[in-house]
């Protein structure tokens, strides 16, 4: 099974061009631990699934469509893809025009969107032409400029009009909290609202988290974009990359089966990746791995709703109540734990089934799912990934619409919006459609 990026805006290009650089940097690693015949088994299933191999040509190329209303980041991208070596973008599969969106949702939705899509479409279609099977397609944008929201959710309805029988996946990027763009806000509440009429999930990856990550795990001193998209793709990669059931070592992770584990309410979409160990190459070789001590921290983790293993709250346990009798600890609709590398087979993920990890609906036999793969990835011995369907979005996502709702309130730069088609009504069905995500997730 296939999958088709779409890269939109600087932000999504920048991350997708690093995560065709992980994947394609995992397939050459060295310290596989599995025989070359399973490694190089390995190896054509992931081209399989993310590139495509042109006849005659040992270069492979990446299944993906680019978008952006400026030039510079896509061509910086094809470059860099290109002086590597080992993988390119296709010809001809990039858009760009001259003018960015200028952190205007509705300039990007409104002006932009209509005049790119015939083209965009087409570029699309002859990138699914090239697949024997289309699983479907993984999105990536930002949530707060002008292009890879406005464009990228024009984009992702005619995607939805055009394969309404593919999957849509999104990966979208939460701006920094203390905000570089004023109107930030605004335009991640009107792309939210619209993506969750539109895509199957939404993977979501928080700036701020990963900043931390980069600097108190992976000791980065002075941390640039490329070393959070690092993070990111290291986190899309371990979901993405093959993966078995544990039951009956056959169904692979294709979009189609991540999302039946994941998503089983089309009202709650959003899910979170907590991953262990992660930490800096140079420590990686001066450290050991044990499951248990791995699975042990990831679930305290997702319990106290931590996003990475340094300064967990451990007083935090499942099952937790407030003296007024709301939750305390995060609980799960669904949570798929995938495991790479040594005696993933053998492993005990039992602590993994307790039900007071779960809302009171969720059987925890259906609620968790595990999936193994006993390749190493990213020069870890051993590593794990949880992707969760829980809690966890109720605090950025109360944040963004306090924060819009504020600024709308006031009708602060709603003029910037209208000027380009958008009306206040349209303001006002985002907030509505939020607010319901919201009251749904707290009811976990
Ligand atoms: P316009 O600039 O309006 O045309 O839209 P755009 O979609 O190209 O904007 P961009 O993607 O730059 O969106 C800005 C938001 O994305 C801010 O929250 C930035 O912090 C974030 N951002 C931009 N580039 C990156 C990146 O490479 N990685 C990450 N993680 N965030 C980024």
């Amino acid at each position: 099974m296939s999958m088709i990026t779409v890269q939109l805006g600087q932000c999504g290009n920048q991350v997708g061009g690093q995560l065709f650089s992980t994947i394609s940097n995992d397939i050459d690693g060295k310290q596989h631990m599995v025989s070359s015949k399973e490694n190089k088994e390995y190896g054509d299933q992931v081209v399989q699934r993310f590139f495509n191999r042109v006849d005659g040509r040992d270069i492979i190329e990446a299944r993906a469509v680019m978008v952006d209303m400026e030039s510079k980041v896509i061509a910086k991208t094809c470059l860099e893809a290109k002086k590597g070596g080992k993988w390119k973008y296709p010809d001809k599969q990039q858009y760009c025009q001259k003018r960015g969106s200028g952190n205007n949702w509705a300039h990007g939705y409104c002006v932009h969107g209509p005049n790119v899509k015939e083209t965009v479409m087409e570029m699309v279609q002859k990138e699914a032409e090239k697949c024997d099977r289309l699983s479907g397609f993984l999105s990536l944008l930002s949530l707060a400029g002008g292009t890879g929201s406005g464009v990228g959710t024009f984009i992702n309805e005619s995607l939805r009009d055009e394969f309404p029988h593919s999957f849509i996946m999104n990966q979208v990027v939460w701006p920094y909290n203390t905000g570089e763009v004023i109107v930030q806000n605004y335009n991640a509440v009107l792309t939210l609202s619209h993506l969750y009429q539109t895509a199957d999930a939404i993977v979501v990856m928080e700036n701020d988290h990963l900043h931390k990550i980069c600097s108190r795990l992976l000791d980065i001193k002075k941390i640039s974009f490329k070393d959070i998209n690092q993070v990111i793709c290291h986190k899309l990669s371990s979901l993405f990359l093959p993966a078995s059931s544990s039951d009956d070592n056959i169904s692979q992770n294709d979009l189609g089966m991540i999302l039946h584990h994941l998503v089983g309410h089309p009202e709650y979409k959003l899910l979170t990746i907590r991953n262990i160990p992660q930490m800096s190459d140079r420590s990686i070789e001066f450290s050991s791995f044990h499951w248990p001590g791995l699975l042990k921290h990831l679930r305290q983790m997702l319990v106290a709703d931590a996003a990475m293993e340094e300064g967990i709250d451990w007083q935090v346990n499942a099952g937790d109540e407030t003296p007024r009798g709301s939750v305390r600890h995060n609980r799960s609709l669904a949570n798929m734990l995938v495991l790479r590398g040594k005696d993933v087979i053998s492993t005990d993920t039992s602590s993994y089934l307790d039900p007071k990890l779960y809302t009171s609906w969720t059987d925890p036999e259906l609620g968790f799912s595990k999936l193994i793969q006993p390749r190493a990835f990213n020069n870890y011995e051993k590593c794990a990934a949880l992707i969760s369907n829980s809690r966890s979005p109720i605090r950025p996502l109360n944040h963004i619409i306090d924060k819009a709702w504020n600024m709308f309130a006031a009708r602060a730069y709603v003029h910037q919006y209208t000027q380009h088609g958008l009306n206040e009504e349209d303001f006002i069905d985002g907030f509505v459609t939020l607010e319901q995500v919201l009251a749904s997730y707290k009811k976990l």
